[in-house]
């Protein structure tokens, strides 16, 4: 094993460099405070891993991202989305025995407890879909309670994979006052959960090939992204011991900020504004240029991706097709690209390596299917889902695993003495 050399205040101690199966290295500093009384400090990890993993692999500088070693470019294509969770979760593509027996217990366990549709009841119609998505999955250890044994956790994995979408599809029903549909059985995870958003009581609803497509295809770009944000988040709640529930709520939290997941929504309305400001993205690239003004490009930069995020580039390929496919002409989608041609033209944009993330066009796709501009955010969770779940069962899993409990370097105030109030 090689060692890197670290020298401080005259003191020289060795640390192990441990090196990844893409050939990645990390230097281990689980002893250096021990050694020498110090901490790194890195805010944001930007240069800090926080385990070892074998889910998903991201190579930033060259746009590669892998799931179990999978290129995306060919799930996207190829694979089912349940085929994706299934490899994320229990690390390889299932079998057709596994599959069906696997799509057999998500179908059977769609169905919510009756008395959770009081839940929904309680928010106003005006509820972030968001807010509500990640207090119901929270509330889903009311009624399926934590247990140690694999076999339970397994079985409320399901239930969360199988459940989401129903939550998902009942909030956006209670939403516009709508009667729930429940989950059919007949019809595919992504169908099913197409069917409860769009179908009524009054009529028969065939989910549109075109849209059960292009949602399949969305949920399988999004299902895991290595140590981001949310999937960090799950894996520091599921540290402690908290149940899965929990934990991915914690994580769906994580992803409703306008950095991370909820980009998505906040394109859209950036797109609509310059729509409305005649199509002026110049003045929003000298808007996100401005170091005095807060706005930024949404759906553009990313911490890892330096060239183009392979999942943008997939969506983008695939948007004209699609809207195509469902008889959508968006003036948003022409604006889009108009906006990321100026941009990449922009000294500023490629001195920093900023470029389309997945979230600069998904949205156009989203609006094309008729899903509201605020359930975007929802559908990110929706094919995250797996990979958080994925990532909270390795951390379990993993001997080395500790509750997360990062450090600091304190900046306060010194020891002082109380003083009374007549005092001060
Ligand atoms: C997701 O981590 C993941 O993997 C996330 C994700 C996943 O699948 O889980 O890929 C999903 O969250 C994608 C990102 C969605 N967010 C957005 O699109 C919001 C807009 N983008 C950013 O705010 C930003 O780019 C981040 C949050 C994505 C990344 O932030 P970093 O890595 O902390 O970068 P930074 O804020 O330090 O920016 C570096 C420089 C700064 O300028 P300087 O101080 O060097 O002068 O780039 C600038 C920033 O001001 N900058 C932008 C910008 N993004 C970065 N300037 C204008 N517009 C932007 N979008």
């Amino acid at each position: 094993m090689q060692h890197a050399t670290l020298t401080l205040d005259g003191q020289t101690i060795e640390l192990p460099i441990v090196e990844g199966t893409e050939d990645e290295t990390g230097i281990d500093v689980t002893a250096l405070r021990k050694e020498t009384g110090t901490i790194t400090l890195d805010p944001g990890y930007g240069n800090t891993g926080s385990c070892e993993s074998h889910i998903t692999y991201i190579d930033g500088e060259n746009g590669v991202l892998r799931h179990r070693g999978y290129p995306i470019e060919d799930l996207a294509q190829r694979a089912s989305f349940v085929e994706v969770c299934y490899l994320l979760i229990y690390g390889e593509l299932p079998t057709s025995t596994e599959l069906d027996e696997f799509k057999h217990r998500l179908t059977y366990h769609s169905l919510l407890h009756e008395d959770m549709k009081k839940f929904f009841e309680g928010y106003p119609a005006t509820a972030h879909p968001m807010g509500v998505l990640s207090a119901m999955v929270s509330s889903l250890s009311a009624y399926y309670p934590h247990a140690e044994d694999d076999e339970a956790v397994d079985l409320n994995i399901i239930r969360l994979l199988a459940k989401l979408k129903t939550i998902a599809a009942f909030s956006y029903k209670r939403s516009i006052g709508q009667a729930y549909i429940y989950p059919k059985n007949s019809n595919s995870y992504t169908a099913d959960f197409l069917h409860m958003m769009f179908a009524v009581p009054s009529e028969d609803y065939d989910v549109p090939q075109e849209v059960e497509e292009a949602l399949e295809m969305l949920l399988i770009l999004h299902a895991d992204h290595e140590q981001n944000c949310s999937a960090s988040t799950v894996r520091m709640v599921g540290s402690s011991g908290a149940n899965l529930f929990a934990s991915i709520s914690a994580g769906i939290n994580a992803l409703s900020g306008p950095l991370h997941g909820g980009a998505n929504q906040e394109v859209i309305r950036m797109l609509e504004a310059i729509q409305e400001d005649g199509g002026d993205a110049q003045k929003y690239i000298d808007k996100a240029k401005d170091k005095e003004d807060p706005f930024r490009l949404m759906g553009f930069g990313h911490r890892v991706y330096k060239n183009f995020d392979p999942r943008a580039r997939i969506i983008k390929s695939t948007a004209d097709r699609v809207l195509e496919n469902l008889g959508v002409d968006d003036p948003l989608l022409d604006i889009a690209k108009t906006l990321e041609e100026a941009a990449l033209e922009e000294d500023y944009f490629a001195e920093r390596r900023l470029y389309p993330n997945v979230d600069f066009y998904s949205g156009i796709l989203y609006r094309a299917m008729g899903i509201p501009t605020d359930m975007y955010t929802v559908m990110f969770a929706m094919g995250r889902l797996p990979g958080w779940i994925a990532q909270w069962k390795e951390m379990r899993s993993d001997p080395a695993t500790r509750i997360y409990r990062p450090r600091q370097v304190y900046q306060g105030a010194t020891e002082r003495s109380y003083q009374p109030i007549e005092e001060r």
